[in-house]
């Protein structure tokens, strides 16, 4: 069992990141965490705010500022890789960030493992094996070959590549999770779920891609972070893990749960235009992780992970607030 005292988590001001950071900090007291993050149009620090400033520090910086890197790096034990550009339809629109943050960035950190011998767990997703067809009885496994389809996932799969080659050509203390769709608190209102509650919190009605029928596997992103932990801590090195919590569900049923939740009609909502190459279905078997690290969701129950959602949203407008206005003019210029 590898036990870090201090660790370097990027991305600590996104979404995810952030709430590894109140799980590490909620669990695990002897535990010192140096968030690097850029602040990105992506990254906030309402979403660490309070945070015990003995337990938490923050650095802003670039992952892609080597720099940056040979000065905080010494003295930590890990690295948890979760900046990224995360969005496929911005990577869509506009490419370049992906292929600086994801790949170049991932690049920076394991040169820096390399030099300081830290142990690195790097963050990925599903997406990085493609898509599945809807009636297909197969699922994502750690042996699936990669098959990205949109600029984003294929910045991650080759983010990915580049961990694995690093670990078999330097020997470096790695391991690497691809996770499914999250949600839960601090997610931005660009993503699917946020931007359905809060559009409806604004009077304006949702807006469903295509015909509907994608399919996502959902998990809270609390889940996401207790399986991250247990990867750090108890994985093998040089091993992938998928993490996933059985929680498949096309867009148009979550949709229409979040309009009833709500109190509005199910029909209430848009279609709009389709995104290009999007994804039919995602679906992840995490038995390696399950067996393996005897890894358990908590939150088992969509409709109650979802309402708790709902209500983080409705009672946080001042947090989404600022980035909702232009988040959905860019989606207007898009047709979405
Ligand atoms: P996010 O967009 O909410 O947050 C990304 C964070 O990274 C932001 O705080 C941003 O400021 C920071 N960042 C971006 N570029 C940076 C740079 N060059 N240097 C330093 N910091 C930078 O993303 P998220 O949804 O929380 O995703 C986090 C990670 O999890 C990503 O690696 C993503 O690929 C992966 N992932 C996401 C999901 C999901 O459902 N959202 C699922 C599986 C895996
Ligand atoms: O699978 C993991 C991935 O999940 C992560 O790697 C990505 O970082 C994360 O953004 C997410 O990618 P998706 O593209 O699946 O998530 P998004 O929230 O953008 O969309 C979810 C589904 O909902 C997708 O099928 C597109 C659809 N959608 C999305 C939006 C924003 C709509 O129908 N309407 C919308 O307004």
């Amino acid at each position: 069992v590898f036990e870090p005292r201090n660790i370097i988590v990027t991305g600590g001001c996104g979404f995810i990141g952030s709430n590894f950071v109140h799980y590490v900090v909620d669990n695990h007291p002897d535990v010192h965490v140096t968030v690097l993050d850029k602040l990105t149009y992506a990254g906030n620090v309402e979403n660490i705010a309070g945070l015990p400033s003995d337990r938490v520090e923050l650095v802003v910086g670039d992952i892609c500022d080597a720099e940056l890197l040979d000065r905080i790096v010494p003295g930590h034990d890990a690295i948890v890789h979760y900046a990224a550009e995360s969005h496929n339809d911005n990577s869509i629109a506009d490419p370049e960030p992906f292929l600086r943050t994801n790949v170049e960035g991932t690049f920076r950190l394991l040169e820096a493992t390399r030099k300081y011998g830290v142990r690195y767990h790097h963050i990925s997703t599903d997406e990085v094996y493609g898509d599945l067809a809807l009636d297909d009885p197969a699922r994502f496994t750690e042996s699936t070959p990669y098959h990205p389809s949109s600029p984003y996932s294929s910045t991650k799969a080759a983010s990915d590549l580049l961990v694995r080659a690093w670990t078999r050509t330097y020997g470096l203390r790695t391991t690497i999770s691809n996770c499914s769709n999250n949600y839960g608190p601090f997610q931005h209102v660009e993503k699917f779920i946020p931007r359905q509650i809060t559009n409806i919190l604004t009077g304006v009605r949702p807006k469903l891609y295509g015909d509907g029928r994608n399919v996502r596997d959902w998990i809270h992103t609390e889940d996401h972070s207790s399986a991250v932990w247990m990867i750090l801590t108890r994985g093998r090195i040089g091993e992938t893990y998928l993490i996933g919590a059985d929680g498949e569900r096309s867009n148009i049923d979550v949709l229409r749960a979040i309009l009833v939740a709500m109190g509005r009609s199910e029909d209430d909502f848009d279609w709009v235009k389709d995104r290009p190459g999007h994804d039919r279905r995602y679906a992840i078997d995490a038995t390696k992780l399950r067996t393996e690290l005897g890894w358990m969701p908590k939150h088992t129950d969509f409709a109650s992970g979802l309402e708790d959602t709902i209500r983080w949203y409705t009672d946080n407008e001042a947090w989404w607030r600022p980035a909702k206005a232009a988040t959905e003019r860019k989606y207007a210029e898009q047709g979405q």
